[in-house]
């Protein structure tokens, strides 16, 4: 019987020697030191022994239980540990790699263009201020002084909407009237940028979608040099400290008298190019004293009260800035042409 327990000690050392995994070391456990294993089965084997060699016997398994319990614990150790460095190593983060690049997305060329222009229209003391993009015809024509059968009234010009009295602003002199209505009798001393729409043959040139900065002040003594000193600066910081400006006579409904102003060409300095045409002045905007009609509907006495006005195309000024040709470019949302700005 001690020579049957010793073999079954030596087997058993061997196949917790053998044991690769903690899931085998389980099973070899509940095999060999469990309830129903081989070490106790061979201890209900007791009574069938000669009384006088029971001492014996019975100290013999129990220093192999305790043997076994010892290498068992060993083993387990060694393999746990074994395995938690094998799992570290598989998921370790190597910090030296090279991180992933996150895309970084940028602002608009137009929205940089707009904002260039909102710092330099504040630091002069000009508030932004913002209507709808849907906007009624009174607002948008009539209370403008456009002429009933003015061509701009007509409907290839005009986005309209299913009431034919309400359509998408044409251009962001509809917010002049609000402005006023709002601040009378105050001054005004505004910058109204936004989106306008125009039912228009889509071309290098012309957009049926783009942005425009109005720009109004009313007060009582705004003089046209007021008009010509403010817009001159306005180009000289926008631009370049050393462009010219030269005011050539217009005409706009809601202004009077009116003038379009050009800067000197900052591509030739004024030398003729192709931007310019030759001419060495480039177009910038259009402006004017406010119509005396135009402010009676905004609530300002014309005999009291002038204001100056003046409307660009952001657009326009990035084209002529980075030499862009086609003004399609700049809503077509393709990452090539965005990302050069
Ligand atoms: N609204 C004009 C346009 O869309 C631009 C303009 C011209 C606005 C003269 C003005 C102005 O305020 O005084 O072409």
């Amino acid at each position: 019987m001690l020579a049957k327990l010793d073999q079954l000690y030596a087997e058993s050392l061997g196949k917790l020697e053998a044991a690769g995994e903690t899931a085998v070391l389980e099973t070899w456990y509940k095999n060999t030191l469990g309830t129903k294993g081989n070490i106790q089965l061979m201890t209900r084997q007791f009574g069938k022994i000669p009384r006088e060699e029971r001492p014996a016997f019975g100290q013999r398994i129990n220093t192999v239980k305790s043997e076994l319990e010892a290498a068992y614990q060993q083993k387990l150790h060694l393999l746990k540990t074994a395995e938690m460095n094998a799992a570290i190593a598989s998921s370790a983060i190597d910090v030296t790699l090279p991180g992933r690049q996150q895309p970084q997305g940028g602002l608009h060329v137009i929205t940089q263009t707009l904002r260039h222009i909102y710092r330099i229209f504040g630091d002069m003391g000009f508030q932004i201020y913002r209507t709808g993009d849907v906007e009624t015809d009174l607002y948008n024509f009539e209370l403008l002084n456009f002429p009933p059968h003015h061509p701009a009234r007509e409907m290839q010009d005009s986005f309209y909407t299913t009431d034919p009295d309400v359509i998408l602003r044409t251009h962001t002199s509809a917010g002049q009237i609000r402005a006023m209505q709002e601040y009378h009798p105050e001054p005004v001393r505004v910058i109204l940028p936004g989106m306008c729409y125009r039912n228009e043959q889509i071309t290098t040139r012309s957009s049926i979608q783009f942005t425009q900065v109005e720009g109004l002040a009313v007060g009582t003594n705004i003089t046209f040099s007021d008009l010509k000193g403010t817009l001159t600066e306005f180009a000289r910081r926008l631009f370049g400290a050393d462009r010219e400006t030269r005011f050539r006579a217009s005409y706009f409904p809601f202004t009077e008298p009116s003038a379009e102003m050009d800067v000197t060409c900052f591509l030739c300095d004024g030398k003729g190019c192709q931007v310019c045409k030759q001419t060495g002045w480039l177009e910038i905007l259009g402006s004017g004293m406010v119509h005396p009609t135009v402010l009676r509907n905004g609530g300002y006495d014309p005999d009291v009260y002038t204001g100056f006005a003046f409307g660009m195309g952001p657009e326009r000024i990035a084209m002529l800035k980075y030499g862009i040709n086609d003004i399609r470019q700049f809503w077509n949302n393709d990452l090539r042409f965005l990302k050069q700005f």
